[in-house]
Order: structure tokens, then C-alpha cells, then sequence
């Protein structure tokens, strides 16, 4: 084979398939045992920060639950920040009708729909009869979405002898309660679920998004505490990361050979964070190979890389912020604990012997708040804070350094 017919096998992207997908064995029997369950207490929630590999963690689940006997189905909620109790239930039998369109209603059913419908009625579960149920059925959202999957439970067990349905929705951060206009999907997703879950009927959510997700499901309704199991996701261990690192070159049957030094360094670089491995290692491998081609040529340097890193991964977050966000950011950076939490109190702490203008608890509150609108921060469910972006303490040091020698 020619060399330049060699695809690079690195794929840093949103959501996009590794070519070879390193670890998560902890996390996959984590949802292994989940779907032992017959009567569903814990449901999942797969979260971390931005670029971990929840998406595509979440798709490795699938052939995982379907070998294990259930169904799968769901969407990314993406476009959900708008999502009224209406629309969500419309995404909900969306979603369903894909598995449950050829099975058979009861007879009963289908004279309670056809009753009201104009046209001829189906016989089958489709999108069309639940949206018919659901419309018949009295009440508020809530009991008119129960009510059709209830039913669609009644058909699957008896036409697919399936052993449960798990709902898998990505990207779940994005749904939101609007009390200013009096709609509350998030509130109605956890209701139904509780409810039909308490009658033993095994529908299983498996919800991914960013850490703001569990907080947000716990402010809607305080019982989701006890619903999830929460996974957060950290970067992979240096074995996986070697591993992330070396397979997709194997893979690809490529001359390329990464020196120890070189996996060292991509590992300390990326801190293990997976969009990270697959965007060093992806510069890395095209200037390798132009190398080969050529002979000889360029050797590429990991500063170089880094540098491309922060325009492509931070610099889009950090434009956004104003220069008194930037020095507040540069004192959380000098913090110990950057990496993990911090607090109001320990920034204004620092921001004393930091910087010449320290900051006062009320402004770093307030500040606190608008980073957190901005994505470059974010609250946990203990009050506390930390940086919403893997690494965004040493791309913050690192801005600061640059503009130090310029
Ligand atoms: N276990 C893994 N092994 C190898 N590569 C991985 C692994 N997990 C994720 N990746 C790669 O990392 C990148 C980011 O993954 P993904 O989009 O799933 O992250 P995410 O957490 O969903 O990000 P976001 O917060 O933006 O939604 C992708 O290029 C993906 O191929
Ligand atoms: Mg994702």
C-alpha cells in the first residue's frame, strides 16, 4: 500500500467512533449490572467533561444491552433546550415507534382509537396509535404518556418476548424545566419513569451529558437522587491511553513506530483525556508519515501541537470571556486544586496575594455565575466549583505565559 493511500486512523471529533476504543470495561459492566435488574430502581447517567467520551461510550452500550436481551432506543437531545412536555412525549413515541411498529395492539385498543379516528385504524403500535392514546387518554401529560407506555409495554412483552426497553438520550443536559412558561419536561420524564418503574415495568433511562445533568435532574425533582446511577467519566488510565494511543497505528498496518518518549509525552500532554489522545496523536502520525515520504523532513514538536489544540478545543470559550473573567480564571489557575473543586472563598483568598486588584466575595459570585452561563465552569451538587473543560487550567497558564513573553 502507498502511503499517502494510508487514512490517518485518529478521529478527534464530536461523538465520532475511535477506531480502536480503549477502557471503559469498568463503566460497561457498571451498565451490565444495571440491566440485571427486573424491576428497574437505578437507571444511568453517563457524565464527564467535555470530550471524555460519553457519546461514544453511550453507543458501545447498545450492542451491549441488545445482546443481553433489551431493546434500545432514544436520540441526542442536542436541540432539547426548547422541548415543551408536549414535544418531549411526541420525542418519546418518536423514538419507541422504531421498535414497537410492528407489533400488534390489543383488540380493545384498536376499537378505543379507531373509534375516534377518521381514518382506517391500525392494528399496530406505530407512532400514529400512540399519539392517538395519547391524545384520548384524560389527565395531564404526564398520565397521557404513562398510559401509552404503559401499553407499549403490554405489546412487547407478549409479540417480542424483549426483556426490558432502555431509553438512551444524549446530550440530556440540554432539557430544561420553564416555570415562567409553565413547562416542565424534565419534571415530567422523571415522573413517568418513576411511576411506570414502580409497576414493574422495565423501562430504563440512560441519560449522558455534561455535569451540570445530575444537578439539574435533582433540582426538578428531589426523589431523581435515588434514581440514577451516576457514572462520571475521567480521562483513561496511562495502561488505556497507551492503548488509545498505539492500536489505531497497529490497526492501520503503518511503518510509523512512536518511540517511549513520544507516548510520554502524548500521555502527559493529553492528561489522558480521549479528544485530547486523538487530536495529538492525530498531528502526530500525519507529520510522522509526511517523514517517511519524504525521507526525512519535519519533525513536528508537541508545543506545536498544543498550540493547535488551543485555538481548535479552548480559544472559541476563552474569546468569550471579558479581561476581568481572564484574571479571575488566572487566579483559579494558580490554585492547588485547580483540577478538582474550589470555592468562592478560596479565589477570593487568592486573588489577595495574586493579582493587584483581588476580587471581593460578591463579584466572584457574581462572576461565578456568568462563567458558569458561559460553559467555562460549572457547580456541583455540593456548592462547589470546578473548570467545565478538561485541562483548562494549564491552557489558562499557558495563555498567561504567552502573554508574558510577547
Ligand atoms: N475510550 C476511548 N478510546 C479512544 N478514543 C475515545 C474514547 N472515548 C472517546 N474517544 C474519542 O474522543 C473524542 C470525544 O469523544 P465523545 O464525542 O464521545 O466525547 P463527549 O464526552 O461525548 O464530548 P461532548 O462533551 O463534547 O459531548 C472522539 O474523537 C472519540 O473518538
Ligand atoms: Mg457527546
Amino acid at each position: 500500500m502507498s502511503l499517502t493511500a494510508i487514512g490517518n486512523p485518529f478521529r478527534p471529533g464530536a461523538g465520532h467512533k475511535p477506531l480502536y476504543f480503549a477502557g471503559r470495561n469498568w463503566e460497561k459492566n457498571e451498565f451490565r449490572r444495571l440491566l440485571q435488574q427486573t424491576v428497574i430502581l437505578e437507571n444511568l447517567i453517563l457524565t464527564g467533561l467535555r470530550g471524555v467520551g460519553k457519546t461514544v461510550l453511550l453507543d458501545a452500550l447498545k450492542p451491549i444491552a441488545m445482546e443481553a436481551g433489551w431493546l434500545w432506543v432514544g436520540t441526542d437531545l442536542t436541540e432539547a433546550a426548547s422541548l415543551s412536555e408536549r414535544r418531549l412525549a411526541i420525542r418519546l413515541m418518536a423514538d419507541l415507534a422504531v421498535v414497537t411498529s410492528s407489533l400488534e395492539l390489543p383488540k380493545v385498543e384498536v376499537e378505543r382509537i379507531g373509534f375516534h379516528q377518521s381514518q382506517t385504524p391500525s392494528n399496530r403500535l406505530t407512532f400514529e396509535a400512540m399519539a392517538s392514546i395519547y391524545q384520548e387518554t384524560p389527565g395531564l401529560n404526564t398520565d397521557k404518556l404513562k398510559a401509552v407506555l404503559e401499553l407499549a409495554w403490554e405489546c412487547t412483552k407478549t409479540d417480542n418476548n424483549a426483556r426490558g426497553v432502555v431509553f438512551a438520550y444524549d446530550e440530556a443536559q440540554n432539557m430544561s424545566d420553564k416555570s415562567d412558561r409553565d413547562e416542565f419536561p424534565l419534571s415530567l420524564i422523571l415522573d413517568v419513569f418513576q411511576s411506570i418503574q414502580k409497576k414493574n415495568i422495565p423501562f430504563m433511562l440512560a441519560a449522558a451529558g455534561l455535569p451540570t445533568l445530575f444537578p439539574k435532574l435533582v433540582e426538578a425533582r428531589t426523589f431523581a437522587e435515588r434514581m440514577f446511577r451516576v457514572v462520571f467519566l475521567e480521562s483513561l488510565n496511562e495502561t488505556d491511553s497507551r492503548d488509545a494511543i498505539l492500536k489505531p497505528i497497529e490497526q492501520t498496518d503503518c511503518p510509523i513506530v512512536l518511540s517511549d518518549e513520544w507516548i510520554a509525552a502524548i500521555i502527559e500532554e493529553s492528561g489522558g483525556y480521549p479528544y485530547f489522545i486523538q487530536f495529538i496523536c492525530r498531528e502526530v502520525y500525519d507529520a510522522a508519515l509526511q517523514k517517511i515520504g519524504a525521507g526525512h523532513g519535519p519533525t513536528v514538536q508537541i508545543r506545536n501541537i498544543t498550540r493547535k489544540l488551543d485555538t481548535d478545543f479552548f480559544a472559541g470559550q476563552w474569546a468569550k470571556a471579558t479581561d476581568r473573567q481572564r484574571d479571575l480564571l488566572g487566579v483559579i489557575a494558580a490554585l492547588d486544586g485547580c483540577n478538582g473543586e474550589f470555592t468562592a472563598h478560596e479565589v477570593v483568598e487568592k486573588s489577595k496575594k495574586f493579582i493587584e486588584k483581588p476580587f471581593t466575595a460578591s463579584h466572584v459570585s457574581q462572576m461565578f455565575g456568568s462563567l458558569s452561563e458561559a460553559g467555562l465552569i460549572y457547580k456541583n451538587r455540593h456548592g462547589k466549583y470546578s473548570f467545565a473543560m478538561p485541562l483548562l487550567g494549564r491552557f489558562i497558564v499557558r495563555q498567561a505565559d504567552f502573554g508574558k513573553s510577547v
